[in-house]
C-alpha cells in the first residue's frame, strides 16, 4: 500500500448535501463516492443519520451506507447528532461515525436541541452501547468539535472551552477528534493557538481540522494546521458545505485545492488530481454547476506540476 503524508477526507455528501434544497438522486451520491474513492480518496463521510424529517435530502442514508460499503478499502464514515443515529450505525455496521458537539452552547440548543453538556453526556453512552454490541475495534467513534473557532451566535469562543472540551471527549474514550470552524472566522493565528491547546490533550488518537472557506482563509488555515503537526483534514469536492444551522455559514475548503497545495508541498494525499477534477461533473449535473467553485478547476494545474 502507498504511503500517504496527510490523509484528505471528503465530506462534501455530508455537509455539502444538507445545504441543498435538491434532492440528489441516491445513484448520483453512490456514483460520486465510486469515482471519487476510484480517484483516491480513501475516507468519506457520506450521509447523516438525523431524523429523514429534518433533512430529507439525507432519507437514503441506510441505502447510501450499504452501497458505499460494498468499495473494498473505502473507510466510510456517517455522522451522528445523538443515541438514535449512532444506533442506525451499528445495525449496519459503518465502520465510522462521527459524532457533533458544538463548543457554542447556543449553537448546540439550535442544531441539536439540548445543552452542550447533555450532548457530552450522550456520547459516553454512545461509547457504552457500542461496546455494548462488541464493536469496539470494528466502530471508530470520532467527535466533532463545531464553533471550535467562533460561532455566529456568540462571536469569539474561549480556547479554554474548546480545550476543555476536547479533554472530555478524549477521557470518554474517543477515537478520533475532529475541530472544525465551522462559521470559517479563524485565522492561522488562532488556528495555531487552538491546535496547541486541543494536542496537549488528546494524547494518541488522531486529531483532524475542518475548515470551512467563508471567508478565504481555509488553505491558509490547513498550513498553519500542518505546522502544528495535524495530518488529517476535512475538505468537500468544489466546496459545497455549510451548517443549516449557523447563519452565514458556507463551504467547505476545496477537496481539489487542498490536495493541490498538499502535493506541492511534497506531502502524499494517495489522489490522482486529474481524475478528481474529474468527478466534479457529478455533484454539476445534480446540482448545477453553478453549485461547485475551486481555484484548481478554474484555473487547471500548472504546466509540469508533479505531485509528491
Ligand atoms: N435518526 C432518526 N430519527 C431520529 C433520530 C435520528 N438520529 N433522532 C431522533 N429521531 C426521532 C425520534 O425517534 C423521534 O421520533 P418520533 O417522533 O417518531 O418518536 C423524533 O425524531 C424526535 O426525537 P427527539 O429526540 O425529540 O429529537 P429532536 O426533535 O429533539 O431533534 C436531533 C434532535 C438531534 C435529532 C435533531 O436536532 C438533529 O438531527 N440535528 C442535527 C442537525 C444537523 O444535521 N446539523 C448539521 C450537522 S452539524
Ligand atoms: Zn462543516
Amino acid at each position: 500500500m502507498m504511503n500517504i503524508d496527510v490523509h484528505v477526507r471528503e465530506v462534501g455528501l455530508r455537509d455539502g448535501l444538507q445545504m441543498t434544497s435538491t434532492f440528489m438522486p441516491t445513484a448520483d451520491k453512490l456514483a460520486w463516492i465510486a469515482a471519487e474513492f476510484a480517484a483516491g480518496v480513501r475516507e468519506i463521510e457520506v450521509t447523516s443519520f438525523v431524523p429523514p424529517r429534518l433533512i430529507p435530502q439525507f432519507g437514503d442514508a441506510e441505502e447510501v451506507v450499504r452501497g458505499a460499503m460494498a468499495l473494498p478499502g473505502l473507510n466510510v464514515v456517517a455522522l451522528i447528532p445523538n443515541l438514535k443515529g449512532a444506533e442506525r450505525g451499528f445495525a449496519l455496521g459503518v465502520p465510522k461515525l462521527d459524532y457533533v458537539v458544538s463548543v457554542s452552547r447556543t449553537h448546540n440548543l439550535r442544531n441539536v436541541r439540548r445543552e452542550r453538556e447533555a450532548s457530552m453526556e450522550d456520547f459516553a453512552r454512545i461509547v457504552a452501547a457500542r461496546d455494548a454490541a462488541g464493536l469496539k475495534g470494528r466502530v471508530t467513534l470520532a467527535s466533532g468539535l463545531s464553533t471550535a473557532l467562533g460561532c455566529s451566535y456568540e462571536g469569539r469562543i474561549a480556547v479554554d472551552e474548546v480545550r476543555r472540551c476536547a479533554a472530555e471527549l478524549a477521557a470518554m474514550g474517543a477515537d478520533e477528534i475532529m475541530i472544525a470552524d465551522t462559521l470559517g472566522y479563524a485565522t492561522p493565528t488562532q488556528v495555531r493557538e487552538v491546535f496547541k491547546a486541543v494536542l496537549a490533550e488528546t494524547g494518541s488518537i488522531p486529531v483532524a481540522a475542518h475548515f470551512h472557506d467563508t471567508r478565504g482563509t481555509g488553505l491558509a488555515n490547513v498550513a498553519a494546521a500542518l505546522d502544528c503537526g495535524i495530518r488529517h483534514f476535512d475538505a468537500s469536492l468544489g466546496g459545497l458545505g455549510g451548517c443549516p444551522h449557523a447563519p452565514g455559514a458556507s463551504g467547505n475548503i476545496v477537496m481539489e485545492d487542498l490536495v493541490f497545495l498538499l502535493e506541492g508541498m511534497g506531502l502524499k494525499t494517495g489522489v490522482d488530481l486529474t481524475r478528481l477534477l474529474a468527478v466534479r461533473e457529478i455533484p454539476a449535473r445534480a446540482l448545477g454547476a453553478g453549485a461547485l467553485s475551486g481555484a484548481l478547476a478554474r484555473a487547471g494545474l500548472p504546466t509540469g506540476f508533479v505531485p509528491a
